[in-house]
């Protein structure tokens, strides 16, 4: 006789919810942090509103002449079979494919005498693990009971590293000097480091490495020559590395409008990324550095992924090894970008100007994002976000972009990120609905 399969029971609701503790590390990363709730607002405005303007997140425009180059060599890839074959079918070495990283070593020496190997490079899975990575290698309790701390100079800064911390309290940020009124008018100001309250924390707290983005996501701020010599000039005396995000920066994606000299030296961590070239679902980061931190970032992501998606690496790889990714920014992305930046910049003085509101926007000098600042709203910009948000105007409020900050500061709650990468009639609405709401919210 056929025995009776035996009955195993379903799992229960509560089984299948546990009430199950999480360590202090998984409360840490668990947290309904900001940058969830960007990703989540992004993704769900992405994919099930098609009625919301898209002013929020960080997702680079489908630019078409960019699109067209990807899908050609994509197409190039396919017909070739064996490259596509072995993107597909093989795990790269946890430190990215010995080819890409042969030739990106190989770009930045001829293009900008930097001394660096293929042994300075790792390949993470976006610039957003890279940071995970570096902030908890060096910052953090160490074996000897030390707590070291990431220093921000300069704050705004972007909102992605601000839970990046596996310890609490990771992190120190330092306000900025503001420069109201600059050369592209009085309606402009500019953050510049404020260096006494640099050098306060540097003596205050045990400082593991100086980090900054350059161009700096939120504000579209450029740190300039002279105050990135003087900060790595800091962290060479303390021995500390000088940690600077190049998302935007040259040699590719370019999306500078001010001038700006990419910056190497022995002591600095770079970052890279495919993303803001029209590649953000292929994650992938560069980091250059010194060889044993390229080799610390490997063995994380040994240790957390085996290996990196090798999609995007694949598809650049000739590009990079001819050069002719060098030319993608001045000659697509920058002058696209700009002249977006130019009419997001021209549209909100036709919608505040005559409002008798109170708002400034930030030297727009990289990025594609606005930055306003708005003075006399009497709630906060978190309050304001969400009345944006009910009238189909997707935006960043600015308080997910001040932490590390001992103090709070009340510049916090009025400023607002506008990414204005998407079409022009959805963020010529935005700007107007946004001028319009902040009429009705003005104190
Ligand atoms: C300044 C900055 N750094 C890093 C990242 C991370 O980008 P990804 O992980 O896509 O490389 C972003 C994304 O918006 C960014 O704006």
């Amino acid at each position: 006789m056929p025995t009776k399969p035996k009955f195993i029971p379903a799992p229960t609701a509560d089984l299948a919810a546990p009430g199950w503790p999480f360590s202090a590390a998984g409360e840490k990363l668990t947290v309904r942090s900001g940058i969830l709730e960007l990703m989540d607002d992004l993704g769900l405005a992405m994919t099930t509103d098609p009625g919301m303007r898209m002013l929020g997140g960080g997702n680079p425009a489908a630019i078409p002449g960019m699109v067209r180059l990807l899908r050609e060599r994509m197409s190039e890839m396919l017909a070739n079979g064996e490259d596509f074959d072995r993107m597909l079918g093989n795990y790269d070495p946890p430190q990215g494919n010995p080819r890409f990283l042969g030739a990106m070593a190989n770009l930045l020496r001829r293009t900008f005498g930097w001394d660096v190997g293929p042994e300075n490079i790792a390949i993470t899975c976006g610039g957003q693990s890279a940071f995970f990575y570096l902030f908890n290698l060096l910052g953090g309790r160490l074996a000897n009971g030390r707590r070291r701390k990431i220093l921000f100079p300069l704050t705004p800064e972007y909102i992605g590293y601000a839970d990046q911390g596996i310890e609490p309290d990771l992190f120190i940020a330092c306000r900025p000097r503001i420069e109201i009124g600059t050369e592209a008018g009085p309606r402009f100001f500019k953050y510049h480091i404020d260096f006494s309250a640099v050098e306060a924390a540097l003596s205050e707290h045990d400082i593991a490495a100086i980090a900054a983005s350059r161009p700096t996501n939120p504000s579209g701020n450029v740190l300039t020559d002279e105050e990135v010599r003087r900060l790595s000039e800091l962290a060479r005396e303390r021995g500390i590395p000088l940690i600077l995000d190049n998302a935007y920066s040259a040699p590719f994606p370019g999306i500078l409008f001010a001038p700006a000299e990419p910056y190497w030296a022995p002591h600095a961590i770079l970052t890279f990324g495919l993303s803001k070239l029209g590649l953000p679902g292929s994650r992938t980061g560069i980091v250059v550095a010194p060889p044993q931190i390229a080799s610390a970032v490997a063995s994380m992501t040994a240790i957390l992924g085996l290996a990196n998606g090798n999609v995007g690496q694949q598809l650049v790889l000739p590009w990079i090894q001819s050069g002719r990714i060098l030319d993608f920014g001045p000659g697509i992305l920058q002058p696209f970008y700009a002249q977006k930046s130019r009419a997001a910049i021209a549209w909100t003085h036709e919608f505040f100007e005559p409002s008798g509101l109170d708002w400034a926007l930030h030297a727009n000098e990289g990025t594609f994002f606005l930055w306003l600042w708005l003075r006399n709203l009497k709630i906060t910009t978190k309050e304001f976000y969400q009345r944006l948000k009910r009238r189909k105007v997707l935006t960043v409020p600015g308080e997910y972009f001040f932490f590390g900050m001992q103090e709070d500061w009340h510049h916090r709650h009025e400023c607002l990120r506008l990414n204005y990468s998407q079409s022009a009639d959805m963020v010529r609405e935005g700007l107007q609905i946004i001028a319009n709401e902040a009429c009705e919210a003005r104190r």
